[in-house]
C-alpha cells in the first residue's frame, strides 16, 4: 500500500508520566499477546473464546480481537489480496501492541495465512510478549466442518482469494503451541493455552 507521505521526519514521541510497566503493575498482571493463527474454521475464534473466560475467570484483564471484528470496522476497506492481507494483520499487529501496552492480556485471531507478517507482529509486539498458537485442522476437516458455508461458497468461485482453496496458508514452522484441533478438545486447547501463558 502506498503510504501518503514520509512522514517521520516531523514525529516528536512525548515522554509521557505513566509507562506500560505502571499499567501493567496497577492491573497486576504481565501483558502479553496470544495469536491465533490458522485456516478459516481451524477453531480459532472457538478456543481463544475459552481461553479468554479462564483467564477473565481468574482475574486476568484480557480483550479478544478477532478478524471478522476488525475486518467490519478498522479494517473495513481492505480486501483480501495478498497486499491488503499484509495490511490487515499490520492493523491487527498494531492495534494488540497498543492493547499490550495498556497492560492487557490480548487474543488475537485471524488466518494470518503468512509467516513473514506474523513476524512482523511479534517484532511489533516486544520481546516476550507474543505467543504464537497455531490453531492446526486438515484442509478437509475444515471444508466439512465449514460453520460460515464460506468454503462451499469457495469451491464454487463465488469468494475468490479465500485461504486454502485458491490463496496460500503457510504454516507456521515452529509456533509456540501447536494445536490439532481434530485431536485437542476446545476445553484441553484452552487449559493447555492458559497454562503456557501464566503458570495456571
Ligand atoms: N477441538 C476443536 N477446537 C475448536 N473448534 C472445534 C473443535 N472441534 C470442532 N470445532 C468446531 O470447529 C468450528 C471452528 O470455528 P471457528 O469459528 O472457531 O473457526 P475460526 O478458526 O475462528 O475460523 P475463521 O477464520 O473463519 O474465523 C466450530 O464450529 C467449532 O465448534
Ligand atoms: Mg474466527
Amino acid at each position: 500500500m502506498d503510504l501518503p507521505i514520509d512522514n517521520k521526519s516531523h514525529i516528536y514521541p512525548h515522554a509521557f508520566s505513566v509507562s506500560t510497566r505502571d499499567r501493567a503493575e496497577l492491573l497486576r498482571q504481565t501483558p502479553g499477546i496470544v495469536w491465533f493463527t490458522g485456516l478459516s474454521a481451524a477453531g480459532k475464534s472457538t478456543i481463544a473464546s475459552a481461553v479468554e473466560l479462564r483467564l477473565h475467570r481468574s482475574g486476568k484483564h484480557t480483550f479478544l480481537l478477532d478478524g471478522d471484528t476488525l475486518r467490519t470496522g478498522l479494517c473495513r476497506d481492505l480486501s483480501f489480496s495478498n497486499e491488503h492481507r499484509h495490511e490487515n494483520i499490520r492493523r491487527a499487529g498494531e492495534v494488540s501492541r497498543l492493547m499490550a501496552d495498556a497492560g492487557l492480556l490480548v487474543l488475537v485471531c485471524a488466518i494470518s495465512p503468512f509467516a513473514a507478517d506474523r513476524e512482523l507482529a511479534r517484532a511489533l509486539a516486544g520481546p516476550h510478549r507474543f505467543m504464537e498458537v497455531h490453531v492446526h485442522v486438515p484442509l478437509a476437516v475444515a471444508e466439512r466442518r465449514d460453520p460460515k458455508g464460506l468454503y462451499k461458497l469457495a469451491r464454487l468461485g463465488a469468494i475468490k482469494n479465500f485461504t486454502g482453496i485458491d490463496s496460500p496458508y503457510e504454516e507456521p514452522a515452529a509456533p509456540d503451541i501447536r494445536i490439532n484441533t481434530t485431536q485437542c478438545s476446545v476445553a484441553d486447547a484452552a487449559a493447555l493455552i492458559t497454562q503456557q501463558l501464566c503458570g495456571t
